[in-house]
């Protein structure tokens, strides 16, 4: 978690931060801070909060620089607070430091270095790497840096500047993204794309083990051995305007309805629905591995990229036939998996940085297994550590709470499921046609269903005060309660739970009492029936039921307090429209309760720590 940033050059280095860490702030907003150096003086302000604290701290005592790194925090060690915020520094404020990810042996090295007279201010594993260096620090900041790295243990992205050589920022990685921003007579370096992009389009994504030295006209990158390492500069193309609000009111809502848009463009060019084929250019699977050697799939994500998996797993199993499980990628990793070079292992992110998904795919990538990665950022470590991967191609997604790439993961599992079900000839190619057109069909239906959102927000207000939500679904749609659930919780921090329906009446149907909405998907199909059972059993116990159903159907009137239609789908494509619904249910609950949509307490965008 954390977003780094820093700058080199003419202009001035405050003014680049700051909007810099605005398009970091997804990644961590408990506190930031700024360090420049100014005649070979060293200037850190630090603010609790929101980074708006931050820039009202410049705006009233302004100052320029050319050289500065920037930080925004979500905290690990030590609670938010204007000293545990960074940068930090070493005793004798000479070299600063700020970092995204976590020093694993930082209490044994303080321990060293307050034995040897070291005092610390703050309770960060941050602060202890700033000492470090200093320690070993004779007039050369990229030796001392390197001398430092070998003592630590964990993961980082540094960013490091020293008052004595104010001509240069030192960055280093280790298992935590960091990208150099190439310029002219300026360079910069952060966490992430964005942050530069209004800048330059030449980047280098270091490696691990990378240490560059940056100053203003030149890069170096080398190990911690000294020897040079081979950087690429590549050209990213991406529209720094998808990063801005359009007029919404928050981020997920902009997402929410950039919906059809971003399920069309992870359709466009891969399916063919009147030939009956689908071509994904970038996966290089052989058809053989897929028709035969494959044994098994496994699916491993995290919180709602799991959910996804589980859709996954109906589809793979049904369409395509092939043996599938879905794992939580923090449990995946820490049992021993039974897996094999007939394994394919799918990992899903929309970050392609989380650190517990980016360890599952290294753990399959050491047992031989073929692996899949399903990620929306071009360049991020999962996605150039995968041997293949299928980006949804969503653009930035700044709500912290996933909308767009939901549905872009869940398309393009949707498109491999089909393919490889023709491949394996469980699936005819009229029946694939059939799909592909519903598929094809989808961002139009919601487009349409997002014409008239009224009938969502007149729910949210009536329900806005409850305290705990049920979600309710079965099959394809037991995943989407899952995410429905989680959508509510994150961002208005009402409990929520999602259930398989048929599961109630073995524990959970005993919360049920008249306080308590129960949101239920109950759209037609092979489980509709059994739903509708389910339904009448919550409003035998009072349950305030909202069914979520699909267009024109009257019977589940009578049934429910609430209904809110969808346009009918057929029952295999439906989670991909009935989470809409869903998204926005929580998003208008959020904002009448007036919480902070975009920003919700304890979370960030990208969970780069385990
Ligand atoms: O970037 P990733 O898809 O790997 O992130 C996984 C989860 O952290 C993420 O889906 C999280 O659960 C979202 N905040 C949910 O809205």
């Amino acid at each position: 978690m954390c977003g780094i940033i820093g700058y080199i050059g003419k202009a001035n280095a405050v003014d680049i931060i700051l909007s810099g860490l605005k398009k970091l702030e997804y990644r961590g907003y408990d506190s930031a801070g700024i360090a420049v150096i100014v005649d070979r003086k060293v200037h850190i302000r630090r603010s609790v909060g929101k980074l708006c604290n931050l820039y009202l701290n410049f705006r009233e005592r302004p100052i320029s620089a050319n050289i500065g790194i920037g930080h925004t925090r979500w905290a690990t060690h030590g609670k938010p607070s204007e000293e545990n915020a960074h940068p930090h520094t070493d005793y004798t404020k000479s070299i600063v430091i700020v970092h995204n990810g976590i020093i694993e042996n930082y209490a044994k090295l303080r321990d060293e270095l307050q034995n040897n007279g070291h005092e610390f201010k703050s309770e960060t594993d941050t602060e202890v790497v700033a000492h470090l260096i200093k320690e070993h620090y004779k007039n050369n900041l990229l030796y001392a840096v390197q001398k430092t790295l070998i003592k630590i243990e964990g993961s980082y992205a540094f960013g490091i500047i020293c008052k004595e050589e104010p001509d240069k920022i030192i960055c280093a990685r280790q298992d935590a993204p960091l990208i150099i921003g190439v310029g002219k007579d300026e360079n910069f370096i952060a966490s992430d794309v964005a942050a530069l992009l209004p800048h330059t389009r030449d980047m280098i994504f270091l490696e691990n083990g990378d240490i560059a030295e940056v100053t203003v006209d030149k890069i170096i990158v080398k190990d911690v051995k000294n020897n040079m390492r081979s950087v690429k500069i590549k050209s990213v193309e991406c529209d720094a305007v998808q990063s801005e609000k359009s007029g919404y009111k928050h981020f997920m809502l902009k997402e929410i309805f950039e919906q059809p848009s971003t399920i069309e463009n992870t359709l466009n060019g891969r399916i063919y629905p009147n030939e009956g084929r689908v071509f994904i250019e970038e996966v290089k699977i052989k058809e053989e591995y897929i028709k035969k050697d494959i044994s098994n799939i496994c699916v491993v994500a995290c919180g709602t990229a799991y959910y996804a998996g589980l859709v996954s797993k109906i589809l793979f199993e049904e369409f395509a036939k092939i043996p599938t499980e879905v794992d939580i990628a923090s449990e995946f990793r820490y049992r021993e998996p039974i897996l094999n070079e007939k394994t394919l292992v799918i990992v899903i992110s929309q970050s392609g940085e989380t650190a517990d998904t980016l360890a599952a795919l290294r753990l399959a990538k050491n047992k031989g297994c073929q692996t899949l990665a399903i990620c929306n950022v071009i360049e991020s470590s999962i996605s150039r550590e995968s041997v293949h991967v299928i980006y949804t191609c969503c653009g930035p997604e700044i709500g912290v709470a996933s909308t767009k790439t939901f549905t872009g993961q869940l398309t393009a599992l949707y498109i491999l499921a089909l393919d490889w079900a023709f491949k394996r000839g469980k699936l005819t190619k009229e029946s694939l046609k059939i799909y592909l057109k519903e598929l094809e069909g989808i961002p139009l239906k919601i487009r349409l269903f997002l014409e008239d959102v009224k009938p969502i927000k007149i729910v949210a207000k009536m329900l806005a005060h409850k305290k705990i939500f049920l979600y309710l679904g079965r099959y394809l749609n037991y995943p989407i309660a899952l995410e429905g659930a989680l959508k509510l919780k994150e961002i208005s921090y009402i409990h929520a739970e999602g259930y398989a329906a048929g599961e109630m009446k073995h524990g959970p149907i005993a919360l049920i009492d008249a306080s308590v909405p129960v949101v239920v998907v109950a759209v037609a199909g092979r489980v509709y029936k059994k739903i509708i059972s389910n339904i009448e059993e919550a409003r035998a116990r009072g349950g305030v039921i909202i069914a979520v159903a699909s267009d024109s159907n009257e019977e589940i009137k009578n049934k429910s307090d609430y209904v809110i239609y969808v346009p009918k789908t057929s029952e295999f494509i439906s989670p991909i429209m009935t989470i809409i619904p869903l998204q926005l249910l929580a998003y208008y609950i959020s904002v009448f309760l007036g919480c902070d949509v975009d920003q919700p307490r304890n979370l960030a965008k990208s969970v780069t720590v385990e």
